[in-house]
């Protein structure tokens, strides 16, 4: 069952999850927040791991939101266990410690948009739409959007998202810091294949080291997160590939990691 909710690509330890519900614009429900987690099981465990790209079955949706058919009869606490999972699988999606870059191929509402938001950065193609619509629905963002959208364009702007639930287009996600760049519908798959050759080019273990000293540090006071850096900087001159990349530089020719 899990295996064709979630479709997996890989190019040299750069995965590729597609997740696969286009009959409904790929919301998330039970068996796909599970598929997710395991999949994150497999990708968590994974040394070789260099970055996962997110994406969403169809041409008309990344993810349309959490599933209201699923969601419409349960109790409050039935919602709390159903909010706790989805938000524990968002989370780990976050912290898995390689890049983890949302391409948003359409509708990126709801949960889907704090999909998104657990995500490194997001691509968005020039279709996609986005919006925190549950007010309409008589509930509130419940898979982390009330904290991770003002943390990502300021409060103001994510409480008019979500109070009005006003959807948006991609250039407007662009101008508020939502997403990091906008292409063409038909040239997200060549974006996809361009992140993918950059991050190749790079040192894994530097790149991991990046993130962490972001992410870590986004949680900390400034000197703190400053010492946070000078470590994990030091740190780095003990791996072969500080040697092989500055090697490389200094003998004119490419890296090899
Ligand atoms: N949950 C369940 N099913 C959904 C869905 C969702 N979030 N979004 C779309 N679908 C289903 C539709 O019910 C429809 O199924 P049927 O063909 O069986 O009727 C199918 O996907 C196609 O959708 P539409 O016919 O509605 O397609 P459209 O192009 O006319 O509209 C849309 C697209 C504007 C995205 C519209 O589907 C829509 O408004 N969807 C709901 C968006 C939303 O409110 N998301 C937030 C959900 S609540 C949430 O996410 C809570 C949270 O924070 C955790």
């Amino acid at each position: 069952m899990s295996d064709n909710l979630i479709e997996k690509s890989e190019d040299a330890g750069i995965m590729r999850l597609t997740l696969n519900r286009p009959k409904a614009l790929n919301a998330l429900n039970s068996d796909l927040i599970k598929a997710l987690d395991e999949t994150l099981d497999e990708l968590e465990a994974r040394r070789d791991l260099r970055a996962v790209l997110i994406t969403g079955a169809g041409e008309k949706s990344f993810v349309a939101g959490a599933d209201i058919s699923e969601m419409r009869d349960k109790t409050p606490e039935e919602a709390r266990i159903f909010a706790g999972q989805a938000l524990a699988t968002v989370k780990r999606l976050e912290r898995l410690p390689v890049p983890v870059v949302a391409l948003v191929n359409g509708f990126c509402l709801g949960g889907g948009c704090e999909l998104a938001l657990a995500c490194d950065w997001a691509v968005a193609s020039d279709n996609a739409v986005f919006g925190q619509p549950e007010v309409g629905l008589g509930v509130i963002p419940g898979f982390g959007g009330t904290q991770r959208l003002p943390r990502r364009v300021g409060p103001a702007m994510a409480l008019d998202l979500i109070t009005t639930g006003r959807k948006i287009d991609a250039n407007e996600a662009l101008r508020i810091g939502l997403v990091n760049r906008v292409v063409p519908q038909g040239e997200l798959e060549s974006v996809a294949e361009e992140i993918t050759k950059q991050l190749k080019g790079n040192g894994p273990q530097a790149v991991r080291a990046a993130k962490q000293a972001v992410h870590d540090g986004m949680d900390q006071d400034l000197d703190s997160a400053l010492a946070l850096e000078t470590s994990l900087f030091a740190l780095c001159f003990a791996s072969e590939e500080q040697s092989e990349g500055m090697g490389a530089f200094v003998e004119k020719r490419k890296p090899n990691f």
